[in-house]
This record gives structure tokens, sequence and C-alpha cells, in this order.
């Protein structure tokens, strides 16, 4: 059997790494989330750390134990997770958001468990846009090397592209989140990966595997 290899090729290197989703509470017992189970993320923590890399893992709630010789960070919500990767962002070479990030917290966290009244039918939440991690990472004077997400339904490429411009990525990880079997909560991925004047396919595969060839190409492209 054919094993894929990446053992030296990002030695030495300090990865931050975002994973899972964020939990935006709304009082003590309810909160608004999605579907990411952080599967993607812990897979390139761990192929990450096969190719030598010194991996930090910020991880929202997930039901993953952290991959051997990975130091995890827990966070619950977006605020949390911005305040984890501001305070270690200036320590890493490398920076991947794989975290899927709830974009809007409720304005107001009640104290008390928020009741059910009896003459309303409706409830209207309001709601305020939580920082763009990734972003800010990617706008600071000296950005480690940033690499992103974007999971999108329609447009892959375009928003894709966008988004590297926009939040000033070195590269970009589209996955088309519309294919049933692949990418939120699933155990396999497609991406395309695309940079300033290229771009590259990762056809479907188990996460890990897909992580491994990710890893690969990052470090084909890493420069400190
Ligand atoms: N991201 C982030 N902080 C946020 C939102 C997103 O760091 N508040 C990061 C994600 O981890 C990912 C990239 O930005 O690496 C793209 O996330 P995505 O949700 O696809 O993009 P958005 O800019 O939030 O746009 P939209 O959800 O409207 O498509
Ligand atoms: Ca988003």
């Amino acid at each position: 059997c054919q094993q894929l290899t990446t053992a030296p090729l990002l030695a030495g290197v300090r990865l931050l790494l975002t994973a899972g989703p964020t939990r935006e509470a709304l009082d003590p017992v309810r909160f608004i989330s999605n579907h990411s189970s952080g599967k993607m993320g812990y897979a390139i923590a761990r192929a990450a750390r096969e190719a030598g890399a010194d991996v930090t893992l910020v991880s929202g709630p997930v039901a993953l134990a952290a991959p051997q010789g990975v130091a995890r960070v827990d966070v619950e919500s977006a605020l949390q997770m911005h305040q984890a990767v501001m305070n270690r962002v200036d320590e890493c070479d490398l920076f991947i958001g794989c975290a899927a990030v709830a974009d809007y917290r409720p304005a107001q966290v009640a104290c008390q468990k928020i009741k059910k009244t009896g003459d309303n039918d409706q409830m209207v939440l309001t709601l305020v846009k939580n920082p763009d991690i990734i972003a800010e990472v990617g706008a600071l004077p000296s950005k480690p090397f940033t690499v992103g997400f974007a999971a999108e339904t329609v447009d892959v490429e375009q928003y894709a592209l966008g988004k590297l411009q926009r939040k000033r990525l070195d590269m970009i990880a589209a996955n088309d989140v519309s294919q049933s079997g692949q990418g939120f909560n699933a155990d396999d991925n497609a991406l395309t990966v695309f940079w300033q004047g290229g771009q590259a396919t990762l056809p479907l595969a188990d996460k890990l595997t897909l992580a491994r060839h990710l890893v690969a190409l990052i470090a084909r492209h890493y420069r400190p």
C-alpha cells in the first residue's frame, strides 16, 4: 500500500489552527451554532504534526480528542476564539482558519433562562456581528502565512476568490457543502484550493487523506 508521507515538510513551523463550530449563548441553557464537527480541522492538526509542525489547536466544542502531540486550547464562543487566536498569533509562522465561526451572536445574553410567554407566538432575536478572526490575522503588519477555508453552496470559486482577496489570505481551501456526504459533519471532503495565480483540486477522500494532501500543498507554498 502506498503511504503518503509528509514527514519533514513543516519541521519546526509553528502552526496556529482553529477548528470546530462556535456557540453563541442566548441564555444559560441555549445557544446558536452550526453543524461543524471539527473533523477537518483535527485531521489537519494531525497531518501538520506528522509533518513536523509545532501545532496549537484553538477548538470550539467538538466530540473529538486532540491528536497526539498537539496543544489544544478550548473555547466556546467566537469572541473567546478571537481572543485565544490574538493572544497567540504573534508566536506562529502559519495560521489556518478551519473553524466555522458564527458570523453573528445574540446582542444580549439573558442571565436567566428565557421563558416562553402565553401571548407571544413569535420571538425576534437581535444579532450582532462577530469579529472576523482570519481577516484580522490577514491584516496584521507581520502576518503569518495565512490559509482560510470557504464553505459555499453556490458559486464556489467566485466566493472563495473574493474571500482570498478581502481577507488578505495566502491560500483558501473551498468546499462545496451543497454536495451530500462531504464537508460539514461528513467523514469525506473534497477541496479546491486557490492562491494568487493558481489553484489545485484535491478530490473526494477521507478527511485525514485530504488533510495530508492539503498540508503538502501548503508546505509547497509556505514562505516564512
Ligand atoms: N472566519 C473567521 N472569523 C469569522 C468568520 C469566518 O475567522 N468571524 C474564517 C473561517 O474560519 C474561514 C474563513 O473565514 O477560514 C471563511 O469563512 P466563511 O464563513 O466561509 O466566510 P465569511 O467571511 O464568514 O462569509 P459568509 O459566511 O457570508 O460566506
Ligand atoms: Ca461565515
